[in-house]
């Protein structure tokens, strides 16, 4: 992102063919957005035929109704979500991704190593979490800091019931997440080694605890593919997607604000909160529109919200900071 000032809009012929005449998934979108219109009972979202190995399977997502479309939106095209992604351990070419991250990368068995500032370290399969907590299905924005966006029907848990397991101590105020690294696996990491590798991100204790924030490990129902950020990734929809840090390996809570890698890399351009904010322009784009991507076409600029849309649900957060200051 630091060297990509302008993105280059996507063509709707650079789209993945297999993806985009995959008629099962055509149909099971179709009656996605029926179930989601209706907003009646329970929709069972998995569709037939995922992959019979992974977080999802076995625990079919039902779609929690708090967190339904936002007004005005339908869930953006699976083709879109999984074709057109930031995965910069791979490569920076957002339709590469797809293809650099399926080349024999191995996300089962998947473990996530839990410490810090806790009375309960833990060391646990990513599966066996699954089991436990349960997954359901949450449709959220998703505005990433390059102006575009999309809404992604994501299945998964609340990050707050695995903080819970792990029983933080007085002393933690920050959760740190980190990404794999693994130089036979990924390219990135010889490739750009300007950046802080491995990937990590950070919240404060009461944004990693809010009901929103979110570890993700489907999509559409399906077992979160590799581009996406598999086997479990953060999501927090009312950040910058930079936030959102895919393929976790670790969580440790920490006293201190932990580093970041974007805002090691650019302290100017990428602040530690990054809220969504159309009223501060990123210093070399504005931020007070977006590339909603799957729409009127393929592209349509449409106003960004404050907070992404999600500011009755988060502003207290915030109350006395200046957000110019922090960004
Ligand atoms: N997590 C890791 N580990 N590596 C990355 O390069 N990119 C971030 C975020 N999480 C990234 C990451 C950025 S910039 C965005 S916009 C989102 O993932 C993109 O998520 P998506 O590809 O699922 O849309």
């Amino acid at each position: 992102m630091t060297k990509a000032p302008f993105v280059r809009i996507p063509k709707p012929s650079e789209l993945p063919e297999s993806e985009a005449t995959e008629e099962s998934l055509h149909r099971n979108r179709r009656e996605i957005i029926k179930s989601l219109g209706l907003a009646a009972g329970t929709s069972l979202l998995a569709i037939p035929g995922a992959s019979a190995n992974a977080a999802t399977t076995g625990f079919p997502t039902k779609l929690n109704k708090k967190y339904l479309p936002p007004k005005g939106t339908k869930p953006t095209e699976y083709k879109y979500i999984t074709g057109y992604n930031n995965f910069y351990e791979f490569t920076t070419d957002k339709y590469e991704v797809r293809f650099r991250a399926n080349l024999g990368w191995k996300t089962e068995p998947w473990t996530i190593e839990i410490g810090g500032h806790v009375e309960k370290p833990l060391k646990l399969d990513v599966n066996d979490l699954v089991k436990e907590v349960g997954i359901e299905q949450r449709v959220y924005r998703f505005r990433c800091v390059e102006a575009w966006s999309m809404v992604i029907p994501w299945d998964g848990f609340q990050l707050s019931k695995l903080i819970a397991k792990a029983k933080p101590t007085s002393k933690a105020k920050y959760v740190m997440f980190s990404t794999f690294k693994d130089e036979k696996t990924a390219l990135g990491f010889k490739n750009y080694p300007n950046y802080d590798w491995p990937y990590t991100e950070g919240l404060r204790m009461d944004e990693a605890m809010h009901d929103l924030t979110f570890l993700a490990t489907g999509i559409y129902g399906k077992p979160i593919p590799h581009q996406n950020g598999a086997p479990i990734r953060l999501v927090v929809p009312w950040k910058y997607g930079y936030k959102s840090i895919k393929s976790i390996v670790r969580i440790d809570f920490t006293d201190k604000q932990p580093k970041t890698l974007w805002n090691t890399a650019g302290p100017d351009e990428y602040g530690f909160y990054s809220n969504v904010n159309p009223e501060v322009d990123h210093p070399r784009w504005s931020q007070a529109r977006e590339r909603a991507i799957g729409t009127g076409g393929f592209v349509e600029r449409i106003p960004t919200l404050k907070f992404n849309g999600y500011e009755k649900e988060v502003a207290h957060l915030y109350k006395g900071m200046d957000l110019r200051k922090f960004f």
